[in-house]
């Protein structure tokens, strides 16, 4: 193991300064229908071998209840924009995934399938209505379809279809990247629309958060220019953000997931460090929009790393490494920094899709290292943010220098505080010190991986798990040394 630097890094948590709760929601997942994330992933249909439930597999329903999935975001991404809902209810249609390279769309995973899983999970809903090849009125149909409670023609159609009780839309967008995929629209084109359809948006009972669709990383005019429409929070509670970690910031090379060179690891960090910029400069757009209500949110509805794709796999496939686990911690830190803005993220995607919590190959299940720290994370669900500082040593590697450690904390429903910390740093070992009260006990669980890109794979499934964290109780500090390249989560109390 790499030596720590001499220096002792004291990581301060400031115990009453309360930012706001951390929503379960911020650690949302995203379900779209792509590569093999439902069909030979997480829906096998109810004849496969493969144990299921509903056609459901059992080993990643299993998995998926130990994250406490707060929602899921559904059916896309740039597929919402082509789903048809009534091609996935009663007599199913196949069609070709039109989004995602022409793939067989059998549509056996439809409305019913998403609002069973997410019941049985537990998870609320987040449905992306399709503005872009769709009609107001298909919208407002499933709207009905889905929780109509009366003896409406649609809410028959579902009961005959199997389903008696309506079910919940917890959160609903209209249209997905309308300035890309969704449309190519102009803003004011897309805030019209919205405006438009979010008038029809009628659902029987409690009435879904609505989030607008906004811009990604390079074109925040274009979330500016939609916020500008005179009614926009009268038909909004927020609006949406995507923003990729790219290692080269290429789309056409974007780096590899795997075997790749240090000076990758350095700029995958300081690309995803930007996030916390990103974020304050979207609540400031969104704070100088004077009509706005005070409370309107910032929904970062997809987020994660993004790679070249891997020969021979479907559709954004790709390997998840221990530098997945330290991208994934390090958000959640910068998250929790702003718990009273940001009330949801999607991170993309749940299974086999980008920064995936499950890859699945047949029979086999890989739990991902973001997977373990989405795991390890459960603890900041509904818990109290609080304010953490520290003068971080800096790793550095050619004309990148980041802060080597990143931090938070929040105040759990019984008091107790969990403490993430994260060292970003690939070689060096760094000491940490933390205030301790008179009595109080640590324990904690550390992720951390042999080289920068340790995975888990059919051979070594736990090389890269959770193990426990060595903490020292010392006088009035904690002190611990954190290894190069890991991820730990502390409960004190
Ligand atoms: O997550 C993959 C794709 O990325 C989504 O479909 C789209 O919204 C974004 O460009």
């Amino acid at each position: 193991m790499a030596m720590p630097a001499a220096a002792q890094t004291t990581i301060t948590i400031e115990r009453d300064s309360e930012i706001g709760t951390i929503q379960p929601e911020v650690y949302g997942q995203f379900l779209e229908h792509l590569g093999t994330q439902l069909y030979g992933g997480l829906w096998v249909g109810e004849d496969s071998d493969i144990p299921n439930t509903d056609g459901i597999r059992d080993d990643v329903f299993a998995a998926l209840q130990k994250l406490k999935v707060p929602v899921i975001r559904w059916p896309g991404g740039c597929y919402a924009d082509l789903y048809h809902w009534r091609d996935g209810v009663g007599e199913r249609t196949p069609r070709v995934n039109l989004a995602w390279g022409g793939t067989a769309e059998p549509n056996t995973f439809g409305t019913h399938e998403f609002f069973n899983l997410a019941e049985r999970l537990g998870a609320k809903t987040y449905l992306n209505v399709n503005l872009g090849s769709g009609t107001v009125n298909e919208a407002a149909d499933w709207l009905e379809y889905i929780t109509g409670n009366g003896q409406t023609a649609l809410a028959q159609e579902r009961r005959a279809n199997g389903r008696t009780a309506p079910w919940k839309i917890d959160y609903l967008s209209i249209g997905n990247e309308t300035w890309g995929c969704g449309g190519r629209m102009r803003p004011a084109y897309y805030a019209d629309l919205y405006a438009h359809w979010a008038s029809f948006m009628t659902v029987d009972g409690e009435k879904p958060v609505m989030i607008v669709a906004g811009a990604h990383d390079g074109n925040p005019e274009f979330s500016d220019e939609v916020l500008d429409h005179p009614m926009i929070g009268e038909v909004s509670k927020g609006i949406s953000l995507h923003y990729y970690t790219l290692p080269t910031s290429d789309w056409s090379r974007k780096g590899a997931a795997t075997g790749f060179p240090e000076s990758e690891w350095a700029s995958t960090l300081e690309r995803t460090l930007r996030m916390d910029g990103l974020i304050a400069s979207s609540i400031a757009m969104i704070d100088s929009h004077e009509k706005l209500p005070d409370d309107y949110g910032l929904y970062i509805d997809e987020w994660g790393t993004w790679f070249d794709e891997t020969k021979g796999r479907s559709s954004l496939w790709q390997e998840n490494t221990i530098r997945d686990g330290v991208v994934a911690a390090l958000n959640l830190n910068i998250f929790h920094k702003y718990a009273d803005r940001v009330p949801m993220t999607n991170i993309a995607q749940m299974v086999n899709v980008l920064q995936a919590m499950i890859l699945v190959d047949g029979e086999r299940m890989t739990l991902t290292p973001t997977y373990h720290v989405f795991e390890m994370y459960v603890p900041f669900q509904n818990a109290q943010s609080l304010r953490v500082a520290m003068d971080s040593p800096t790793y550095s590697n050619g004309k990148i220098s980041v802060p080597a450690l990143s931090a938070s904390a929040g105040r759990m429903k019984d008091g107790r505080l969990a403490i993430a910390l994260v060292n970003a740093d690939p070689a060096a070992a760094h000491a940490i010190a933390i205030p301790r009260k008179a009595g109080e006990r640590a324990a904690g669980r550390i992720l951390s991986g042999d080289a920068m890109d340790s995975r888990n794979t059919a051979t070594a499934p736990d090389a890269v798990a959770p193990r426990q964290a060595t903490i020292r109780q010392d006088g009035n500090r904690f002190t611990a040394v954190l290894p190069a390249r890991s991820v730990s989560v502390w409960i004190v109390g």
